[in-house]
């Protein structure tokens, strides 16, 4: 046994580790506000100490103190492992079951330095996604994963291992919940205090349930919604076009990637450097600068070029688009990712003060900074309104911008609509969900470069076939993603774990994970391969202001079609299953689930695999359907004739002169 495998069959050490000072190189969560009144921090910290034993108690008790006051949370850091965290062969993880070996693997890449956003307070990404709410928690789930068989499930509450329970090789090996409240406690700073008090989390969409993968999901779908965009306003070619947007951040690191990809000229604005200098190390953004002058005339030769090309500026989001404005700028396309689901602990940044003055004001005087933020945000809007008055076509990239921006009484409405859409209104919705179309993704267990080129492959092999064989209404979407697949490799998008993501429906994703089960079974790919998505699909997440903003019979506000979602695939087959609050738009907004399943080459896997995938796609086509979705209707009857047990209730239209008349 090697030490990092006898580390994580130890789990909590015995001994209390040395302590470990905070490392400044590494980008750290920001400090959280200080809710608890004096009553509930000793609760906190009964909390926390219930992982250790009494004796340890007197020495533990003022460190967990300490940290609750100057970080708002307990982390305890001290018990970080020492070993690297990342993903690795499956079989290098000690385990008795090969799914939890892989659940191992996929949670430790959403800790991997380099994929997770503060990896020292477990936050993969968005400033609060975690997988779990402090070291403990990670090194007793390790634990209990490494010594389950196929015959238990371990059960979390919001990073808290419950344990593991009795159950059976068709059950998933973990159920996942994060951040599941009683509604009327569902509020923002509901998360801030029973986050505190160690009893609940932010999973995020894809933190919390293990299916990260780098920012390459959402360049994905970000190239897809940037082209699609586009289109929208007659774009077939995004050559010389500009798109401008803010954040480098986990997810919003991918906006400059995507757009050039799609061919397009874009800047994107970033405040904070140590995310700027990110994605320039890695290549993903092309040039950074300071001076708005200097970068708008790169941008005018840049675009004389169609040079397809990312360029940053490093400052506050809103200096830009007034200096657009002001000048009068052409932009063709604008969005924004700024994490405004979380507008008051550090998602988005006030303009006129320093990154270091936001921060302190956050934490010490939040009123002072809730009306900064609400300030900047009509500036915002106001230089927005100006450009798209003059031609820019602007929609809400899944961040709560709209919402946000509403609340803090900016001009963004025109009646009791948002002047702008959501893009999944005009375009995910219309275009990808309500065909089934979603994002359908694979790590190879092996962690080996060559496996993923060998399902690259495999799964450019199907979407041609199916792209021959397409109906027009989805062979655009299919091209697309054929296209996306076959330049995958060489836009080096893999940062952690070998994955791979496209779009598909729900044929395509089962002709694809058959196709890999096969290459798993005959050694052409040389071990398990693991599926999952994220949460941001057909059917996994209701959320009124993403998602789901494409539904316009009154149930976008209901979180049925979440629930069933992740009931439905935990009996079907899937590895495990995790449902969240929260996630993407932000607490309370939103309840989104979602999956892994490992193909592991049986009949088992086989099986599985078509009864899962099936019902996870087409449970959401079927409400959107109900919903009088277009696509969906079309999409579900065809769903029908190629399934016969497949029976799904089909809404009858009513004619809108029928109640005219009436009112
Ligand atoms: N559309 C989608 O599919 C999708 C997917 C994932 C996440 N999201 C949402 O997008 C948002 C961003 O996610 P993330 O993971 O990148 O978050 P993040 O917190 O890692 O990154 C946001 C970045 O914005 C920067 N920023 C904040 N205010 C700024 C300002 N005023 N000017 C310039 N830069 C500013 C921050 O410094 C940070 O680096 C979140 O709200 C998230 O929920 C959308």
């Amino acid at each position: 046994m090697t030490s990092f495998q006898a580390q994580i069959k130890a789990g909590i050490p015995e001994e209390i580790p040395p302590k470990q000072a905070l490392d400044p190189e590494i980008n750290h969560a920001p400090r959280r506000k200080d809710i608890l009144n004096a009553e509930e921090k000793q609760l906190a910290l009964k909390n926390a100490l219930r992982y250790f034993p009494k004796a340890q108690h007197g020495e533990l008790i003022k460190e967990f103190y300490q940290e609750l006051k100057e970080y708002g949370r307990i982390y305890m850091y001290r018990y970080r492992p020492e070993y690297e965290i990342k993903a690795r062969h499956l079989d290098d993880f000690p385990h008795q079951s090969k799914q939890a070996a892989g659940i191992m693997l996929m949670l430790s890449n959403n800790l991997d330095y380099a994929v997770a956003q503060h990896p020292h307070e477990l936050i993969t990404y968005g400033g609060n996604g975690a997988v779990f709410q402090n070291w403990a928690q990670y090194l007793l789930c390790m634990q209990y994963l490494s010594e389950m068989t196929d015959e238990q499930t371990l059960v979390l509450y919001s990073g808290h291992p419950m344990g593991l329970f009795p159950s059976h090789k068709d059950a998933p090996r973990v159920v996942v919940s994060n951040g599941m409240m009683i509604p009327n406690y569902s509020k923002p700073d509901d998360w801030e205090r029973f986050n505190a008090l160690g009893v609940t989390q932010f999973g995020q969409m894809t933190a919390g349930s293990f299916m990260y993968i780098g920012p390459q999901g959402i360049v994905h779908g970000t190239t897809i919604t940037v082209l699609n965009a586009g289109r929208k306003i007659g774009l077939s070619d995004l050559g010389g076009k500009l798109f401008v947007t803010a954040g480098l951040g986990g997810m919003s690191g991918a906006q400059p990637k995507a757009a050039k990809i799609a061919g397009a000229v874009s800047i994107t604005a970033e405040i904070n450097s140590k995310a700027t200098h990110t994605r320039h190390a890695q290549g993903w953004v092309d040039e950074v600068y300071q001076d708005l002058d200097e970068l708008l005339s790169r941008t005018k030769e840049a675009q004389a070029n169609k040079e397809a090309i990312s360029l940053v500026y490093q400052g506050n989001v809103v200096d830009l688009w007034e200096k657009l404005a002001r000048e009068s700028f052409k932009v063709e396309l604008g969005s924004d990712q700024t994490s405004l689901h979380n507008p008051w602990a550090g998602g988005y940044y006030p303009a006129d003060l320093s990154l270091e003055e936001s921060n302190r004001m956050m934490a010490e005087e939040p009123e002072k900074f809730k009306k900064a933020v609400q300030e900047t945000l009509r500036r915002h809007v106001e230089a927005i309104n100006k450009l798209c008055d003059e031609g820019m076509y602007f929609f809400d990239y899944g961040n709560a911008f709209l919402l946000e921006a509403s609340r803090a009484g900016a001009d963004i409405m025109e009646g009791n609509k948002f002047k702008y859409p959501s893009y999944v209104q005009d375009i995910m919705g219309p275009m990808c969900f309500d065909y089934g179309f979603g994002p359908f993704r694979w790590v190879c267990a092996s962690n080996d470069p060559k496996d993923l080129k060998e399902t690259d492959r495999i799964a450019t092999e199907v979407l041609a076939k199916m792209a021959a064989e397409a109906p027009k209404e989805i062979k655009q979407q299919i091209e697309d993603n054929l296209k996306w697949i076959r330049q995958a490799e060489e836009n080096k998008l893999v940062v952690g774990s070998q994955a791979r993501i496209l779009y598909a429906d729900a044929e395509g994703r089962i002709r694809i994970a058959e196709a890999f089960n096969k290459a798993v079974a005959n050694g052409t790919i040389s071990a398990p391969v693991i599926l999952g998505r994220d949460h941001h699909d057909v059917s996994g997440t209701d959320s009124p202001y993403r998602e789901t903003s494409n539904i316009y019979d009154g149930s976008q506000f209901t979180a049925d079609m979440a629930i069933q979602n992740v009931i439905g695939d935990s009996f079907r087959g899937a590895s495990w299953v995790s449902i969240h609050n929260g996630g993407g738009v932000g607490w309370g907004e939103v309840i989104n689930g979602g999956f892994g399943m490992m193909l592991d080459g049986s009949e088992d896997s086989d099986r599985r695999l078509k009864s899962m995938l099936h019902w996870d796609v087409n449970n959401g086509i079927a409400r959107r359907n109900w919903a009088r979705n277009e696509g969906a209707i079309y999409a579900i009857k065809r769903a029908m004739e190629a399934e016969p047990r497949l029976k799904v209730t089909v809404p009858n239209l009513v004619d809108d002169k029928d109640l005219e008349n009436l009112f």
